[in-house]
């Protein structure tokens, strides 16, 4: 009984893809990590924060099958992403930023302030087939510097093939960079597969690990590339060396660190990982797919938004009713099930958490509401 271990829900909880409920040892563990070695009241209190946030990225590593090492914590996916950009000097060839419309907006936010630097934004429209190679074969011309590829958009629910794209980015001498926001926890990744310059995510949606727990992940062939500008003591070689006059940049992903870090979200996010590996998210997708598939069984021909074919879809379904939109999500919502809407249509994201129970009452609902 897998939703024993979660807090219990209050109807029917889909909105893993915005905030992932809780573990019910996330207060306990919060406790071990952050609150008991600050309520000693001794010096050894940064060394068991620093452990802490060491098994963090361990954790990381393991999910990702990568090394600790190449991953760096964050406090918010687009800060990371500011990181990188300002960390990279600009050619006067190669200036264009490349994302599609469709990706998360706070993300093209923290791109879009590259203009300083000389970059120009150039967007993929949406609407188009990111599934198609063809696309990015036209867009990945001679001019971009940097690719923005997201692997599940939040919008359509559309899983992108990021082998594919950031083989041909790489072939091409393109930067790439990844968000992995809406896909840890929920599509198994493994990041030697993929030819990426870095990767961003956090923790707050499938992982159930909380907000506050983001990271930055830096291929290491790029790192003697990447000068960050935001730093801080903790991105230093040695942190502890304090000498004024002489910053050194960490020879890991950590130089894309700052000051003093913040530790409580990355107590609670390194267990849900841990909690995540040692269950499977094979595991996890396998129930994803088997309650998807039984809410798209009970829906009329255009409902579904999101993609049906297995290889382009992800854990949530968008879902729009047409005329009979209003009166069915009414009733969803007076009956307690728990998704949110976006311009497209609803979200709905079965996690391990959920039950087919559950979903027969959601399916039930629907019928009875037509
Ligand atoms: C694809 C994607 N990227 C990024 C984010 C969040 O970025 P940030 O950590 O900067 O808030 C989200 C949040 O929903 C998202 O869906």
């Amino acid at each position: 009984m897998m939703e024993d271990k979660f807090v219990d829900q209050q109807g029917v909880y889909l909105l893993s893809h915005s905030v992932g409920l809780p573990l019910k040892t996330a207060r306990s563990v919060g406790d071990a990590g952050f609150w008991e070695p600050w309520l000693a009241g001794n010096e050894s209190i940064w060394s068991h924060w620093l452990a802490e946030i060491e098994r963090f990225r361990g954790q990381l590593g393991t999910l990702l099958n990568s090394d600790a090492s190449h991953f760096c914590p964050q406090t918010t996916i687009s800060s990371a992403v500011n990181k990188i950009i300002f960390s990279l000097t600009p050619s006067t060839h190669k200036n264009v930023i490349l994302m599609s419309e469709e990706d998360f907006p706070s993300v093209a936010y923290a791109l879009q302030q590259s203009h300083g630097l000389g970059y120009q934004m150039r967007y993929i429209p949406a609407g188009l087939n990111l599934n198609d190679l063809a696309v990015w074969d036209e867009y990945l011309s001679d001019d971009v510097a940097l690719v923005l590829v997201t692997q599940v958009q939040s919008n359509n629910g559309v899983q992108l093939p990021i082998g594919a794209v950031t083989a041909m980015a790489a072939e091409r001498s393109i930067r790439s960079l990844v968000d992995i926001a809406q896909a840890i926890g929920i599509l198994p990744i493994d990041i030697q597969q993929w030819s990426a310059d870095f990767i961003v995510g956090s923790c707050v949606k499938w992982l159930s690990g909380g907000p506050g727990a983001a990271f930055l992940w830096v291929n290491p062939d790029m790192l003697e590339l990447c000068q960050p500008q935001n730093v801080g003591w903790f991105s230093h070689e040695d942190p502890f060396e304090f000498d004024i006059h002489n910053f050194r940049y960490a020879k890991d992903a950590l130089r894309f660190w700052g000051g003093t870090p913040s530790v409580y979200p990355f107590c609670i996010a390194s267990a849900s990982l841990e909690f995540v590996g040692n269950l499977g998210v094979d595991k996890i997708r396998q129930h994803n797919l088997k309650l998807c598939d039984k809410i798209i069984g009970s829906l009329e021909k255009d409902e579904l938004i999101s993609p049906v074919e297995s290889n382009s879809r992800s854990g949530t379904l968008i879902i729009h009713f047409g005329a009979k939109h209003d009166q069915i999500t009414e009733k969803l919502r007076s009956q307690g099930v728990h998704f949110d809407s976006r311009s497209k249509g609803i979200r709905l994201s079965p996690h391990i958490y959920n039950t087919e129970a559950q979903i027969d009452v959601l399916t039930q609902l629907i019928d009875n509401s037509r």
